[in-house]
C-alpha cells in the first residue's frame, strides 16, 4: 500500500470568526476591565453547559490554580488525582502547597478504581482532582458520591472534554468547580483560553473577586471587574481587596474568534464523533487492537471526542512499532507524550503514596495509540488513515519498509497533539 497524504492544516478561523476579532479591536474591546466580548462569551458558555455561571480565565492551568485558592487550599492538604493526567492538572496543586496522592485506572480503561481511591482518604484530604482525558467519559458520579461521603470537594479538569456527557449531564458540572481549555489542541479552539464554571454563587464571585487582583469597588463591595459604578463613585470611594487575587483577566481578542465558534460546536463535535465512528467501524475487529475499555460505541453521542483512542494489547504489539509503521504510512499519529504523574521525575518527589503501584494507568500510558479527528480532516482523509492503518497493523510481523528506522530521517511535524512525518 503506498503513503497516504491527508489534510493538515488542523487550525483554520472561519471568516465569521476573522470578522469578530476585527470587530473586537475596531470597538477597542480590550479595556482592563472584562468588555462585552468576554462576558458575552461567558454567558454562552454558561447556557452551553447548563450551569448558572462561567468565568473566562487565560487558560486551564490558572483556572486549576484559580479553583483550589477560591476553595481554600492550604499548605500540606491532600488532593487526590488520577495517575494519568496532563502536568497543568498538578502543578496548580504544588504551587498551593498541596500534596498528591495518586490512584490507578481499571484495566484498560480511564475509568477510576474507586476501591484504590476509598484506600488513599484521610482525615487531611481536601481535594479530588478528576481529569478527563480525550474526551472520554469518567465514572464520575460514583466519584462525586465518595468526595460527598467523605467531605471532600471535587474539582473536574475538563480540558480535554468539553462537550462530553455523563448520563445527561456535561463533564464539568459534577464537582463545586469544573475548569475548561480552550487551547488549539482542545475542542473548542481558541488560541489560548480557559474558564471555571460553577453552580454556587459565593464561588463565583470568589473567583470574579481573584482574577482581578482582588479587587472590589469600595461602595458596593462588587467585583471591580463584572459590576458598574460611576467615576463619580470610583473617584470619592475608591477601590478594596475582598481576598486573595491574581491578574487572570483574560484577553478580548482571543476570546472573539470563541465567541462565534461556541454558535457551531454542537457541528465540531457531531463531525468528530462521525470521524470516530469510522475508526471503530474500521479498527475495533483488528486482533489485539483494542478501544480504550470504557468507550461504548452506542453512547458516542455523549462523548466530546478530540482523538481516537486505540490501546494496543502488548502480546502482540511493540507500540513504538505500530507508531513507527504509521508514521511511515503518513498518519498523523499520537501517544501520551507525558508519562505517568508516579514515574514523572519532578511530580513524583511531592507523592505521599509513592510505593503504590499503579499497573493500570502505566499499561494504558505505555500502549495507547491516538489517530486525528480533526475538523479539516474529511471523511474521506479518516477513511484512508484508517486503511493504512489497518495495513501496518496486518503487516506488523512483515520485514517490509514502513518498520525501517530511516523514517526518522525524515522530517516531523507536531500539529494538534499528533505527529506527521513529511517527506524532506
Ligand atoms: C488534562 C489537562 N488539564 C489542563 C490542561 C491545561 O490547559 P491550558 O493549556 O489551557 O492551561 C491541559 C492542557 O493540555 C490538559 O490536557
Amino acid at each position: 500500500m503506498e503513503r497516504i497524504n491527508v489534510n493538515c492544516d488542523y487550525m483554520i478561523y472561519s471568516d465569521e470568526e476573522k470578522k469578530s476579532a476585527l470587530e473586537c479591536l475596531e470597538n477597542s474591546d480590550s479595556s482592563i476591565f472584562v468588555g462585552n466580548t468576554v462576558s458575552n462569551f461567558e454567558q454562552k458558555l454558561s447556557k452551553y453547559l447548563n450551569v448558572p455561571y462561567a468565568i473566562a480565565l487565560p487558560n486551564c492551568t490558572l483556572s486549576i490554580y484559580t479553583a483550589l485558592q477560591v476553595l481554600g487550599i492550604e499548605n500540606g492538604d491532600e488532593v487526590i488525582v488520577p495517575n494519568l493526567t496532563h502536568a497543568s492538572s498538578i502543578y496548580p496543586i504544588l504551587m498551593s502547597g498541596g500534596k498528591i496522592k495518586v490512584f490507578d485506572f481499571e484495566p484498560n480503561s480511564y475509568y477510576y478504581d474507586l476501591e484504590n481511591i476509598k484506600k488513599l482518604i484521610t482525615p487531611n484530604t481536601k481535594f479530588f482532582l478528576a481529569c478527563y482525558l480525550y474526551g472520554m467519559p469518567l465514572n464520575i458520579e460514583e466519584v462525586k458520591k465518595i468526595c460527598d461521603e467523605n467531605n471532600i470537594t471535587l474539582i473536574e479538569d475538563v480540558a480535554q472534554a468539553f462537550g462530553t456527557k455523563v448520563n445527561g449531564k456535561y463533564a464539568g458540572t459534577f464537582g463545586k468547580i469544573g475548569c475548561y481549555s480552550f487551547n488549539d489542541t482542545k475542542m473548542l479552539r481558541i488560541g489560548e483560553g480557559g474558564a471555571i464554571v460553577t453552580s454556587d454563587k459565593d464561588i463565583y464571585e470568589k473567583v470574579e473577586h481573584f482574577r482581578h487582583v482582588g479587587e472590589v469597588f469600595n461602595s458596593t463591595k462588587q467585583s471591580s471587574v463584572s459590576s458598574n459604578t460611576t467615576y463619580r463613585d470610583l473617584l470619592f470611594n475608591g477601590l478594596s481587596n475582598m481576598g486573595k487575587g491574581l491578574n487572570l483577566r483574560p484577553s478580548p481578542i482571543t476570546f472573539s474568534t470563541g465567541l462565534k465558534r461556541i454558535d457551531h460546536i454542537d457541528d465540531y463535535i457531531s463531525e468528530r464523533r462521525k470521524k470516530l465512528k469510522i475508526y471503530f467501524d474500521q479498527l475495533s475487529n483488528l486482533e489485539g487492537v483494542h478501544f480504550i475499555k470504557n468507550f461504548d460505541i452506542n453512547k458516542v453521542e455523549e462523548y466530546g471526542p478530540i482523538a481516537s483512542w486505540i490501546l494496543l494489547d502488548n502480546k502482540y504489539y511493540d507500540r513504538n512499532r505500530v507508531i513507527l509503521g504509521a508514521m511511515n504510512m503518513g498518519i498523523p499519529v499520537g501517544s501520551f507524550n507525558y508519562n505517568t504523574i508516579s514515574k514523572n521525575d519532578y511530580f513524583s518527589n511531592f507523592i505521599t503514596n509513592k510505593g503504590d503501584n499503579l499497573i493500570n494507568s502505566q499499561y494504558v500510558r505505555d500502549n495507547s495509540i491516538f489517530l486525528p479527528l480533526y475538523e479539516t480532516l474529511s471523511l474521506d482523509d479518516v477513511d484512508k488513515i484508517s486503511k493504512a492503518f489497518a495495513y501496518v497493523i496486518n503487516n506488523y510481523c512483515k520485514d517490509i519498509e514502513i518498520f525501517d528506522e530511516r523514517g526518522y530521517d525524515e522530517e516531523i511535524n507536531y500539529f494538534d497533539g499528533f505527529y506527521l512525518m513529511r517527506k524532506k
